[in-house]
């Protein structure tokens, strides 16, 4: 996540068990060879970095690659991918996993035909900026699955708890990739007032918009908790208010959110979250033998990943 992904939450995740992700997006080279190498001063543990290659052109996307390539985290999670296809090899060559995020059958087939290592297929439920984000998780999960042959694949999009954990383990995905949840934890770089709103929001209270969001290309698809003020300009436009950021952006922006809001009442340590999700795992591990043959396959990848 842009912005809120910062050395402190992802080593927070890692240290946990899960796979942080530092947000790349926006960050100068400079900036984010910092990150990476500030996460690796607060854990031991792998992590990853995301990237977004259609997010301001060839040369800023190339910038920032260079830096991956050099720094090589454990995995390069990809968004928006398939306007740099070449990229995915370039990192499996520097040693890299790649995670590549979609959300339709079309884009999952296209990343596996790019090398991808990781599927994530992300529902429309998501936060944040959406790659297509017209198909369900409940319907865009299975489908991803069928074509995806031995690679695991990860569901995004409203998972928040042991029971979406496990929900979408008995569909037969490897893990989960988790965003709104991470938002509100100790450690993220979202503004307090960022963090507050999403512990009071519903899910009734989460739109879709393809209107204008920081930076994005206009018309790109995203869910935000929307700021209704009338009066306001910021209410137009989505965004991730920081800590550093004035109140003011907290309170007046549209802020990225997914449909899971309703089933986050408080703001907890990341490894708390962390715990949460992975008690859905193993739950799941436990039943493995009331498991098709695939499913077992790919809670056992999971559990030992
Ligand atoms: C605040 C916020 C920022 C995000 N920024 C990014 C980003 O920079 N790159 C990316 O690939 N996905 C980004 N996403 C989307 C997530 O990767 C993921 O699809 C989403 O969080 C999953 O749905 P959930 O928020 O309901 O868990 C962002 C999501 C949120 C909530």
């Amino acid at each position: 996540m842009a912005a809120i992904s910062d050395p402190k939450l992802v080593a927070a995740v890692a240290n946990a068990g899960g796979m942080g992700t530092i947000g790349g997006l926006r960050l100068a080279p400079l900036a984010l060879r910092r990150w990476i190498r500030k996460t690796r001063t607060l854990t031991d543990e792998p992590f990853g970095v995301n990237l977004v290659p259609s997010f301001g052109g060839p040369d800023v996307f190339e910038a920032q690659f260079q830096v991956v390539l050099h720094e090589r985290p454990k995995m390069l999670s990809l968004f928006y991918a398939e306007a740099y296809p070449d990229m995915i090899a370039r990192a499996k060559d520097a040693g890299m996993a790649v995670m590549v995020q979609v959300g339709s059958v079309e884009l999952a087939r296209r990343a596996i035909a790019d090398g991808a290592d990781i599927i994530t297929a992300q529902g429309s439920e998501s936060g944040g900026h959406l790659n297509r984000g017209t198909i369900g998780l409940l319907s865009l999960l299975p489908a991803i699955l069928d074509i995806a042959g031995d690679r695991p694949v990860l569901a995004a999009g409203g998972i928040t708890n042991r029971q979406d954990v496990e929900t979408v383990m008995g569909m037969g995905t490897s893990g989960v990739l988790a965003g709104t949840a991470f938002v509100a934890c100790d450690e993220s770089n979202a503004h307090p007032l960022y963090k507050q709103k999403i512990v009071e929001a519903m899910v009734d209270d989460i739109e879709y918009r393809t209107g204008y969001s920081f930076g994005w290309k206009y018309g790109t698809p995203h869910r935000v908790m929307p700021n209704r003020d009338r009066w306001n300009l910021l209410r137009f436009i989505g965004g991730g208010a920081r800590i550093i950021d004035k109140p003011k952006m907290a309170e007046k922006l549209s802020l990225y959110a997914g449909q899971g809001v309703d089933k986050i009442d408080h703001v907890m340590p990341a490894s708390e979250r962390v715990a949460e999700l992975a008690s859905g795992l193993l739950s799941q591990g436990g039943a493995a033998q009331d498991l098709d043959a695939v499913s077992q396959r790919r809670t056992l990848q999971a559990r030992y990943a």
